[in-house]
């Protein structure tokens, strides 16, 4: 009996340290390097700028690879901070403009691919924004 409680508590308190805490707190980074910066987000930005120089030199594997790995970063996201709708509407067109990326790479369609880049840029610039507004 004694066990269950102990157990069940560890439950709660997992779930909760794995949800709601997360939630509560939108702006707070996971990881970060030496110099206090996002691990994960500064690899989100190098994705994004391999994907610029596959589309300024038409390498379509280029786009379609790192689109597929800023992907997963978008599920990543989602659990740590989806906490307003208005940060979920951004989470929503950053994955929208991915998939586009991928789907219009596998196209070879670079005007396409490059008005999806131009929305996946837009969602990053209006997500943080979003976020410093939140932060203050
Ligand atoms: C749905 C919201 C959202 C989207 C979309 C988003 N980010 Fe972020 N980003 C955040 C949050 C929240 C932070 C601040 C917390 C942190 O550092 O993890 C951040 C911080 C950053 C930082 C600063 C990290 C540092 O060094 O302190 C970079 C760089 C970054 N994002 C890159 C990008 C790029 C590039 C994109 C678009 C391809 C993007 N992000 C899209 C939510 C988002």
């Amino acid at each position: 009996m004694k066990r269950t409680s102990i157990s069940l508590a560890l439950l709660v308190a997992l779930t909760l340290a794995t949800f709601g805490w997360a939630q509560d707190k939108p702006a707070q980074p996971e990881a970060k390097d030496a110099g206090g910066h996002s691990v994960l987000m500064k690899k989100k930005l190098e994705y994004t700028q391999n994907i610029l120089a596959g589309l300024a030199n038409e390498d379509f594997d280029q786009i379609h690879k790192n689109a597929k790995i800023l992907n997963t970063f978008a599920v990543l996201e989602r659990w740590f901070r989806a906490d307003t709708d208005a940060y979920r509407a951004q989470l929503k067109i950053f994955r929208f403009a991915n998939d586009e990326l991928i789907r219009l790479s596998e196209e070879k369609n670079l005007e396409g691919a490059s008005l999806a880049y131009m929305q996946l840029t837009l969602s990053c610039v209006n997500c943080h924004s979003h976020v410093r507004k939140h932060a203050q």
